[in-house]
């Protein structure tokens, strides 16, 4: 009798909540019932949510040049190699390195993750990022292709694999992050190597196909009890064969093949990624930078407070 009268309770929030960005399958009763995502809940969030997003980037297209509007909607991202010169690169590269302060610290499995928030106060004392952030194809790319005028959350990130006692870090896997459109973007601040969990993208996948939405009716309508918890909060696992399958349909398969940024690409690229809806696999090494950027191998920036929570 309880549990009912809490379900009753929680429903004006959770029926509120279907007009949000909330994912979880687990922790509101409407989003994850099987009833109404075998009625086709989930998959109308995802279609209209991708329709918004169109719309609002076509308004925004302005912003960024038509290669990068014909490679975005082609892969469902843009890598920019040397997004900055060589001697603004090094300049930032050097402020971060020197830069000391408070950082936060996230285990999640057995990688570390080590963030400094780029609030204003820490941005005064690193101009090369300052400029960075200012700059208008910084800006623009970031607003395009996350279908959103609005400032981005930026961090200095460094990410440590294998550095804690744990399991397999989730992020490892190939997965979409939510069901909506929206953007994460990183300045290399040096090389990743292969077997230093890369990111990885498939080109492609961002498209709302017949199959990719099939695939999200049926991941719906088991989220909610999946054993896997990422499933259950939104975040869906995807095996490689399910990618080739979807993913780029119109593509030659060797291009639907998941593709990580690693080394030898230049440190300094730029990319800029559709996360949203898309399967990734993400773990960008020891030293990845940029919106999400890091510092220096040989930082001696202390763990800050601990903060355990989803990245
Ligand atoms: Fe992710």
């Amino acid at each position: 009798m309880l549990p009912q009268l809490g379900r009753a309770a929680m429903l004006p929030l959770w029926t509120a909540q279907l007009a949000t960005g909330t994912k979880s399958f687990e922790r509101n009763g409407i989003i994850g019932s099987a009833w109404l995502n075998r009625h086709g809940l989930h998959t109308a969030r995802v279609s209209l949510a991708h329709r918004i997003a169109a719309a609002r980037r076509r308004r925004l297209s302005g912003l960024v040049s038509a290669r990068d509007r014909e490679d975005f909607a082609r892969d469902g991202f843009v890598v920019r190699p040397d997004f900055l010169p060589a001697a603004e690169f090094a300049t930032l590269l050097d402020q971060v390195k020197s830069y000391r302060g408070p950082l936060r610290e996230i285990t999640e499995g057995d990688t570390i993750l080590r963030k400094i928030a780029l609030d204003p106060k820490t941005l005064a004392v690193l101009p090369g990022l300052a400029r960075l952030l200012d700059a208008p194809e910084w800006r623009g790319l970031i607003r395009y292709v996350g279908g959103r005028d609005a400032e981005p959350v930026v961090w200095i990130q460094s990410i440590l694999r294998h550095a804690c006692d744990g399991p397999p870090d989730p992020q490892t896997a190939l997965h979409a992050d939510t069901f909506h459109p929206t953007v994460k973007a990183w300045l290399f601040l040096t090389d990743v190597a292969a077997d230093q969990g890369p990111f990885t993208y498939v080109p492609g996948s961002q498209r709302v196909t017949p199959e990719r939405l099939a695939w999200e009716r049926r991941m719906s309508l088991a989220a909610a009890r999946s054993p896997n918890a990422e499933n259950r909060q939104g975040s869906s696992a995807l095996s490689q064969a399910n990618c080739r399958r979807w993913a780029c349909p119109s593509r030659a398969s060797s291009r639907c093949r998941p593709t990580p940024w690693s080394s030898p690409t230049p440190s300094a690229s730029m990319r800029a990624a559709r996360a949203s809806g898309v399967p990734c696999g993400s773990r960008s090494g020891p030293m990845a930078g940029g919106a999400r950027s890091c510092p220096g191998p040989g930082s001696t920036l202390g763990p800050g407070p601990g903060w355990r929570g989803a990245a």
